[in-house]
Formats: C-alpha cells, structure tokens, sequence
C-alpha cells in the first residue's frame, strides 16, 4: 500500500472564488475572531487553515474530476468552513470534530446557508487500528480517542472520496497513517500545511 503525491499547480492561488464562497469565508473570519477575542475557554488545539486557498484547491479538484466521487470528509472540522466550502463544490460533505463548542460554532455558520447542518460531534479515529497507540505517541495535538462516528454518519470510511485535514507541524505523518487504515484505494487526503501550503496524495494498493 502506498501513497502517490499528486502536484497541485501553483495557478489554483488564482482561481476566482464564488459569490457565496466568498460570503462564507468573510462571516467565518468574523465569527472566529469574536470567538478567539471573547472570554470562552481556549481550545489549544482549534488554528483555522487558509480558506481561500482551500476554497481554491476544491475547486480546482473537483472540475478536473480527480476524485473517485463526491464523499467528502473533514477531520477535525473546527468551525466548519472546509465541510461547507466542500458542498459549495457540489461535494457530499460532512465534518467531524471533537469540540462540543467547535461544533456549536460550525452548525451556527451553516445554518446561515444550509438547512441540513454536516457536523458530527466526535472523534474521526474509528476503533481498531492497528499500531494507533505507536502512532499516538506521534503526536501531542491531535486526540486518539476511538469512536463509532462513522455509524453515526451512515457513511462508512471506506466510502470517502476526499478526506481533509490541516495538522499542526510535525503531525502530518499522523494522519497520512490514519488515512492509510481508513480510506479505500483511490481516496485522497488533502492537507493544509502551513507555510509549504496544500499537499495532496492518493492511496494506491500497490
Ligand atoms: C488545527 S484545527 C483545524 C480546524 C479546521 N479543520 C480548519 O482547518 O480550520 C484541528 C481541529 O481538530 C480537532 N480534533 C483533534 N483531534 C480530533 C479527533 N480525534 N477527532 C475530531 N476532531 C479532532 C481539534 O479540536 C481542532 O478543532
């Protein structure tokens, strides 16, 4: 089993973005500075990624048709904007984070444009994989907690086309691992990684 690094060319950083889009990342900038300046307790863990970029990327994937289909999943959804960008795109898009607040916060921006809120309150790590405490020790910002949210969702892993995930430096590993065990052959993993900006790979059984 391995993954092939796909390039994404450095002209998405100039594709235009939709009305809507561009309505969207603009309420999420402000809903998530009045939640990083107000009094609510810190989540250490919750640094959003670049929208813009993100919103560039799936646009730029989606009309090139590089995905086996539309099952998008965020790991770690935050305040949701990637998941709601994801079905601007036409993507069935759903997005699991952990944080109670966090999924309060995303449910809230949805509801200002989708009816049907995508968020699941959970962890994205399903039981059984193998190795997931050597893995664990990996990483210090990512929970390993095991859950059943995948049943909750109704889609099973292996059903997603496009998993998503921004990792904090050092931890990209982590999820590469992750998304190894869960996704099916031909699923992607599309990282946001900070200054070396977006990665995309492939899994691929040979
Ligand atoms: C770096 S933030 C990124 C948030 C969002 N994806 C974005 O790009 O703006 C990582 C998020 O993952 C969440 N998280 C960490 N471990 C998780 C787990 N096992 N399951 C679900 N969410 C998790 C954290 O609470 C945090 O909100």
């Amino acid at each position: 089993m391995t993954l092939e690094s796909l390039d994404i060319p450095a002209s998405v950083a100039n594709r235009e973005h939709t009305a809507v889009a561009a309505e969207l990342m603009a309420l999420a900038h402000q809903r998530i500075d009045a939640y990083l300046n107000s009094s609510e307790p810190t989540i250490h863990n919750f640094v959003p990624c670049d929208f813009e970029l993100v919103d560039q990327t799936l646009g730029w994937l989606t009309q090139n048709h590089l995905l086996t289909g539309p099952n998008f999943c965020e790991l770690g959804s935050g305040f949701g904007v990637t998941t709601l960008l994801a079905s601007l795109h036409g993507m069935n898009a759903v997005g699991i984070e952990r944080e109670p607040t966090l999924v309060t916060q995303a449910n809230t921006l949805a509801g200002h444009l989708f009816p049907d809120s995508p968020f699941y309150c959970g962890s994205f790590i399903p039981r059984g994989i193998d190795d997931i405490l050597e893995l664990a020790s990996e990483v210090e910002h990512v929970s390993t907690e095991e859950d059943d949210i995948y049943e909750e969702i109704g889609i099973a892993s292996e059903e997603f086309d496009l998993f998503f995930a921004f990792p904090w430096p050092g931890e990209a590993h982590f999820f590469e691992s992750v998304f190894q065990s869960i996704a099916s052959n031909g699923a992607c993993l599309l990282t946001y990684e900070g200054r070396e900006g977006m990665k995309l790979v492939r899994k691929l059984d040979s």
